[in-house]
């Protein structure tokens, strides 16, 4: 089989893959965890539902324009106006099928092969990946301080003359790092300065806690007219709990905005307008279920980051937001990718291995679930990896019993 280079350098979604790998377990029966999960168990809006069932109801589902249609494109510039207070115009928005693809065509609308975009550790597992698919090189820098709290000085040593993007995404998947102000005033500053594009990937800017806020590099930005290098995505997946409904966007100078339509044109034209129809629902309707999912995440961090510090061995920057944890478990397993397939084999908990987000030795564990499963879970893994734990648990009827130190 003859397959292409970039075919050959992609890796398959780690984090799909054990979405997968859980799916089929649960499908046979088999008591597994889920703290791996990427999404908000709560139901989508009302307002999305009502507004999806009366479009299809007309029976006439039609092409979108390529890049949103206008009402949805208005929808995004009150989104905009209401979070980043920016009055943008139509033609500085395009509507995707989700944030990833909203952040791939942009990619592929600046990216010559050669072109190196560099993004910080720990990283969301697409990022290496969306670049290889532009035979770009991806360039991951790891905060030198101990942190998962990204510096200039750390970036700007990273920087050549073939650095053409930086990715920033604050709160940050896995770490739940919020970046601080400082950090991206200047992160804004330096990429004007340079002519380097600043792709801001603000997914889960509405999921921060305990009265963090979360920065608006419009505060920062001097330039944005037909120059400017601020490229914004977001999306309705994870504040709105609609990952399914497959809409997300991009925000940047109109020129940048056309090319990617041009693109987008050719690859899945424009998302489909049932699903725009729905992701205008939430946007425009009622936003209650924004606060209530908060509090609900906010309530499910405290349990996750109390056990995890109950946990001998276990090192953790509680999160600022999002709904991951990234524990430092090194102490009993510098391999990630062996003690979460161990945690897996031995008391079915599904966790995401550090080393797909740029650090072995963390795991990554999901507070988006229930709190039962994030108390069970972690019950299981100490009992797992703890060498002092007692030689038998139960999982409901079933007896584990200890067979390895
Ligand atoms: C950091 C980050 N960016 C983008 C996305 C993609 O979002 P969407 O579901 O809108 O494609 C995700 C999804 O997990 C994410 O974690």
């Amino acid at each position: 089989m003859s397959i292409s280079l970039i075919g050959r350098s992609i890796q398959e979604s780690a984090t799909l893959k054990l979405n997968q790998t859980f799916a089929i377990l649960k499908a046979k029966g088999e008591p597994v965890i889920h703290l791996g999960g990427g999404e908000p168990k709560s139901k989508a809006p009302i307002d999305a539902i009502t507004a999806i069932t009366a479009h299809l109801n007309t029976g006439e589902v039609r092409y979108a324009p390529v890049d949103g249609t206008i009402e949805m494109k208005k929808a995004i510039i009150r989104y905009t106006m209401e979070h980043y207070r920016r009055q943008v115009e139509p033609e500085n928005v395009i509507a995707s099928s989700g944030a990833k693809q909203a952040l791939m065509v942009a990619l592929q609308a600046i990216l010559d092969p050669q072109d190196e975009v560099i993004y910080t550790a720990p990283y969301w597992v697409s990022y290496p990946e969306m670049v290889k698919l532009c035979g770009a090189v991806p360039v991951a820098v790891t905060p030198e301080d101990g942190t998962f709290t990204p510096r200039l000085q750390d970036i700007e040593q990273n920087v050549t003359s073939y650095t053409k993007a930086i990715i920033i995404n604050s709160p940050n998947n896995p770490s739940g790092a919020v970046y601080p102000e400082t950090f991206i005033a200047e992160i804004v500053d330096f990429c004007e300065r340079k002519g380097i594009y600043l792709i801001m990937d603000d997914i889960y800017h509405l999921l921060v806690y305990g009265g963090k806020k979360v920065v608006n590099p419009f505060d920062y930005v001097k330039d944005f007219t037909e120059n400017s290098k601020l490229i914004i995505i977001n999306g309705i997946s994870k504040a709105y709990a609609m990952t399914g409904f497959r809409i997300g966007w991009a925000i940047a100078n109109k020129d940048l905005i056309k090319v990617m339509a041009n693109i987008q044109g050719h690859q899945t034209s424009g998302p489909s307008v049932l699903l725009q129809k729905a992701a205008i629902g939430a946007i425009n309707g009622v936003q209650s279920s924004i606060n209530s999912l908060r509090t609900t995440l906010e309530n499910n961090r405290k349990v996750l980051v109390e056990q995890l510090n109950a946990f001998n061995g276990v090192h953790l920057l509680p999160p600022d937001g999002t709904f991951y944890a990234f524990a430092d478990f090194s102490a009993y397993d510098k391999d990630s990718t062996r003690l979460s397939q161990f945690l897996l084999d031995k008391v079915r908990v599904l966790t995401m291995p550090g080393k797909e987000f740029g650090m072995d030795g963390y795991l990554r564990l999901s507070f988006c679930g229930g709190i039962k499963d994030i108390i069970e879970g972690i019950e299981r893994m100490k009992w797992a990896i703890d060498p002092d734990a007692p030689n038998e648990l139960y999982i409901g009827e079933r007896k584990l019993v200890r067979d390895w130190n």
